[in-house]
């Protein structure tokens, strides 16, 4: 279990894998990290899990200052990790600006989406002292840009953006990088590229970690789940049988 961020390099080493989950509030926080969770990400795909936002453009700061709050309560191990929402880190001055008030909540590790047009934020977080985590491949908050949710690394040319991304992050100092939703050969061969921890998300079994969404996990969120995210409980199913056990329970009290 990691404790803390600067143990990640010795777990590159080593090869044990790093698992990471997301969480939005205090009880999920909670039992993942007495479950024994590397680290926690409060990432900001709550907006469409948590709020039941479309996608991840229009999650605010508000909301991540809430949730990051909230996650930072229920934990008393695991790093956790703070999205930095869409249209947050426009200039590297507001990027510096929101980064502190996601780590002001507890947070040990900001991340963005983008990698080598998002440069001057990234470095402008790390010379404050920010621990980083990128975020390269499918990026959720380009959703409108793209026009849908795409796989990437499918032509040589996407395939030498994405390693060019990938190492300009590790060299401005990123700590790790989410690689989501990329052809599994390329997420591997980035991994053997790059010094920080990679941490796949529909991106193969090659990278240094995984993270899934924790209502994915949980089938808490029965109406959409990407074709990668195993259900390993159907948390639908029971709330909907507790609450009409609740109901019957009410209607006609024994
Ligand atoms: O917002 C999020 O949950 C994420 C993961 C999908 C990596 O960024």
């Amino acid at each position: 279990m990691l404790s803390d961020l600067s143990e990640l390099p010795q777990r590159k080493a080593s090869g044990t894998k790093v698992s990471v989950l997301t969480a939005g509030d205090y009880p999920t926080a909670r039992l993942l990290d007495e479950a024994g969770i590397d680290l926690i990400l409060v990432g900001d795909s709550l907006g469409m899990v948590i709020h039941g936002l479309p996608d991840t453009t229009g999650v605010t700061m508000e909301m991540m200052v809430l949730h990051t709050a909230a996650v930072c309560r229920g934990v008393k191990r695991a790093p956790v990790i703070a999205d930095l929402p869409f249209a947050s880190y426009r200039t590297p001055e507001e990027a510096v600006a929101n980064s502190k008030r996601l780590m002001d909540c507890g947070a040990a590790a900001v991340k963005l989406e983008g990698g080598v047009a998002m440069l001057p934020q990234v470095k402008a977080i790390i010379a404050a002292g920010i621990p980083f985590v990128g975020h390269i491949g499918m990026l959720p908050q380009s959703v409108k840009e793209e026009g849908g949710y795409k796989k990437k690394g499918k032509t040589s040319e996407q395939i030498d953006l994405l390693i060019a991304d990938a190492r300009a992050l590790d060299e401005a100092g990123a700590v790790a990088i989410v690689l989501e939703s990329m052809v599994a050969d390329v997420a591997t061969e980035i991994t053997r590229l790059v010094h920080a921890s990679t941490i796949g998300i529909g991106a193969g079994v090659g990278t240094d970690g995984q993270v899934l969404v924790t209502h994915d996990l949980l089938g808490s969120f029965p109406w959409f789940r990407p074709s990668f995210a195993k259900a390993r409980a159907d948390l639908a199913a029971e709330t909907l049988r507790a609450a009409r056990e609740y109901i019957e329970t009410v209607r006609s009290p024994a």
